[in-house]
């Protein structure tokens, strides 16, 4: 080894190339990347606005429909074959536990999941939960957890949980083994370049390949991806390459067999709105799917940035679903449609914008977060120089995800990014609230319990909850469009009363007007003694299957452990019951009915008893989450960009 050459200077020496290359014919996957325009359908609507209080908000039709069809005609059956797997654990349930799963749909729990971000750690996590609760895992339904993600109404994910989110949907819902792993039979296995691959995490994002002039290649290709985009006057940045990167990952169209092959798409032209073409959506089997995205405005209020975090929590929050994209939030309270992402007036509509890598890209876009003049620039300074060679543009900030803005003109009094020609939207968690729960607690969506899970990297890899204090925090500020269950105040007491390595039930005993919450963290390792093994760093970006295999063993014992009465046991074999007594809780109020039999002791053994333990709030942790991430991410970009050559 003759020390190591930074991939900056082999980017320089064959720039030369690469800008000869620049005037080559576009690649099938620049072509398919490249968003079209043409008239807009007669009766376009550009904006939806979508009501700014609880007594006027409103969902779109189209979202209106899928949950009612789902909920009539898919969620019955659902609860059904959950019930009969907790029914099979052998505890006794109240009666008032089983006659609202086995009732009709006007007295079925409305669930949502929201699964968090933190890089492949939390998208391995939360698909490990997932998969706890998928009815096809015949160890989940043993275990008396498997059904519940069938019965879900809603699905949300940020950042790795978007990467999750988003190759699932677009997969048509494999299962868990099949999405991470790629399916051992069928039409990816036969080569059809259109077909799910599974993630193939063994493959770096960045620098896949062990020799550096394949990934200069590599990275040559990602950029020459974006060049219709650019050509067609959109703005393209760092967020669009990050976006064909994880592309080979997260969307359908890329094999082991494939990989460095540009005479295929690699998911271009596998769009978000497309999701609603699977044969899983249209026959209602999946939880309706939310992306979320944080939004960086030029005139947001940096006084409300909390200590360690990037983004104001007063600025509105971007939810991305297959119909729609907007947000909630008063200040803004209006969507447009996905399709027509890109669509600025009335006339010219825009299609092919809302390519599925690119909402999760943006909900995973944490580049902000390096300072793009030093930090960035000497990390990723050889993709920057590549990107403007080949794609010059003025004035563009390359560290955001560029949106052009459906939403000009509106609400300028309230919303900051009213007078802006594109929003900036950066990654979901970038705000402190890392798990996707708001859109859950739009008051008009009437969830009535979410499981929350939080493989956010707070100490040590694993979660404290500091999320959970952010989300309130942030609903504070709008009280008008969301309800949600206290939580404490501080660290120091989710610590002390091991919160965050146990599930924990919040709004047991408060308003029913918020959901009841449980939260699920990934806060240690498993009760059994294991060695821990899910707490792997945000800046790991891949994976052998080995090691995603194991993660996902631990954390289907992480949900299914339950927290134990007593503590010389590994698992709590109420806890299925008491999972189930936690999803039907709003429900059973709605009916009359007092808690009874095992629900009343699980309640007490669950729920956050809303003590505030004495002692000054602990802020050293929150801090540590950015101050340990940040460094760490950029030594593995940097260490991706200064391969060691021969
Ligand atoms: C136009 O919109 C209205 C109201 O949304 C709807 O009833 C009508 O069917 C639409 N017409 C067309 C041609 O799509
Ligand atoms: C909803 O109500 C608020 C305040 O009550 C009002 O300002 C807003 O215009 C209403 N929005 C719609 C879409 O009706
Ligand atoms: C469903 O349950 C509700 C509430 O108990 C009841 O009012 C309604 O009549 C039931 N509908 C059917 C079809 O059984
Ligand atoms: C898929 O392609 C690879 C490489 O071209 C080949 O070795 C393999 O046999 C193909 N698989 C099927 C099922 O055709
Ligand atoms: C992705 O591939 C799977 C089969 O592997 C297919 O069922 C699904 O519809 C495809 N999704 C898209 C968006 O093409
Ligand atoms: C989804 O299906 C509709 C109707 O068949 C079609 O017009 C549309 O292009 C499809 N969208 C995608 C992304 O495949
Ligand atoms: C910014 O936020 C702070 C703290 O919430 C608030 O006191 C201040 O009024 C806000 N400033 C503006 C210009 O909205
Ligand atoms: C970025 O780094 C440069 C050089 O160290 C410094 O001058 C600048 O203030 C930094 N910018 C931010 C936003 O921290
Ligand atoms: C990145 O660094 C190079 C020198 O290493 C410098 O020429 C260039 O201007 C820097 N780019 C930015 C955006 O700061
Ligand atoms: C929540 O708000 C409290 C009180 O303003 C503040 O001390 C704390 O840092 C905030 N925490 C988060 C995670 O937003
Ligand atoms: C069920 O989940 C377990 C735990 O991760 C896994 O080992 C097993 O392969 C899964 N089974 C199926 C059929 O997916
Ligand atoms: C329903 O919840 C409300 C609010 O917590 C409470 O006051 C009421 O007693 C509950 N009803 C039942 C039957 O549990």
């Amino acid at each position: 080894m003759a020390g190591a050459m930074k991939l900056t200077q082999i980017a320089l020496a064959i720039l030369p190339s690469l800008l000869a290359l620049s005037v080559s014919a576009q690649t099938v996957a620049s072509q398919a990347y490249t968003p079209m325009s043409g008239a807009c359908p007669s009766n376009f609507s550009l904006v939806r606005m979508a009501g700014s209080s609880a007594d006027n908000q409103t969902l779109s039709p189209s979202e209106s429909a899928y949950i009612q069809t789902r909920k009539s005609q898919v969620l019955p059956q659902a609860w059904k074959s959950y019930l009969a797997n907790v029914q099979a654990t052998k505890v006794s349930l109240p009666d008032y536990v089983t006659n609202i799963l086995e009732g009709n749909s006007t007295q079925n729990p409305t669930l949502g999941i929201a699964t968090s971000g933190g890089g492949y750690r939390a998208a391995i996590f939360g698909a490990g939960v997932l998969n706890a609760l998928d009815a096809r895992n015949g160890s989940s339904a043993s275990a008396g957890t498997g059904g519940l993600l069938q019965a879900a109404t809603y699905l949300s994910g940020l950042s790795g949980g978007s990467w999750f989110l988003t190759s699932l949907v677009q997969a048509d819902f494999p299962t868990i083994q099949d999405l991470v792993f790629g399916p051992t039979s069928g039409a990816s296995a036969s080569n059809n370049t259109n077909a799910w691959g599974g993630w193939l995490a063994q493959y770096d994002i960045f620098a896949p390949n062990d020799n550096p002039i394949t990934d200069v290649e590599y990275i040559k290709d990602l950029v020459e991806e974006l060049q219709g985009k650019r050509d067609a006057g959109y703005v393209v940045t760092f967020a669009d390459f990050w976006a064909r990167a994880l592309a080979r990952h997260f969307a359908n169209g890329t094999t082991v067999t494939n990989f460095f092959d540009e005479s295929v798409t690699h998911g271009a032209g596998v769009l978000f709105s497309g999701v609603a073409n699977t044969s899983s959506f249209t026959s209602h089997s999946i939880p309706f799917p939310i992306v979320i995205a944080d939004l960086d405005s030029p005139s947001q209020n940096t006084s409300n940035v909390e200590a360690g975090d990037y983004i104001p929590l007063t600025n509105p929050l971007i939810e991305f679903n297959v119909f729609e994209m907007g947000s909630f939030d008063p200040v803004l309270s209006a969507f447009t449609p996905t399709k027509y992402l890109g669509t600025q007036n009335t006339s010219v509509c825009v299609t092919g914008y809302d390519q599925s890598s690119f909402v999760a890209g943006s909900s995973s876009e944490l580049f902000n977060e390096y300072n793009l003049t030093n930090i960035l620039n000497a990390t990723l300074g050889s993709v920057i120089s590549v990107f403007e060679s080949l794609l010059p543009q003025e004035g563009v900030e390359l560290d955001v995800a560029s949106w052009p803005n459906a939403f000009y003109g509106v609400s300028p009094d309230t919303f900051i990014d009213s007078n802006q020609k594109n929003l900036n939207l950066v990654d979901g968690g970038e705000d402190g609230e890392v798990i996707p729960i708001q859109p859950l607690l739009v008051k008009t969506r009437d969830v009535d319990v979410i499981v929350a899970i939080d493989a956010t990297s707070d100490v040590n890899n694993f979660a404290d909850g500091s999320s959970l204090i952010a989300t309130q925090n942030r609903t504070t500020f709008f009280p008008s469009a969301y309800s949600f269950p206290p939580v404490p105040n501080t660290l120091s007491e989710f610590t002390a009363q091991n919160l965050s390595t146990r599930p924990t039930f919040f709004g047991c005993n408060t308003s029913t007007t918020a959901p009841l919450v449980i939260y699920l963290a990934n806060g240690g390792p498993p009760h059994n003694g294991e060695a821990p093994l899910t707490n792997t760093s945000t800046a790991q970006i891949s994976y052998q299957a080995a090691q995603i295999q194991a993660m996902l063993d631990q954390t289907f014992l992480i949900t299914t452990q339950g927290y134990p009465a007593n503590s010389s046991e590994a698992e709590d074999p109420e806890w299925p019951a008491c999972l189930a007594c936690a999803v039907v809780d709003r429900a059973r109020n709605r009916t009359g009915v007092d808690r009874s039999g095992v629900c009343a002791s699980c309640f007490e053994r669950y729920c956050w008893d809303g003590d505030v333990t004495t002692g000054a709030p602990s802020s050293t942790s929150k801090a540590s989450r950015v101050n340990v991430v940040m460094p760490v991410l950029g030594a593995v970009l940097a260490s991706a960009f200064a391969v060691s050559a021969m």
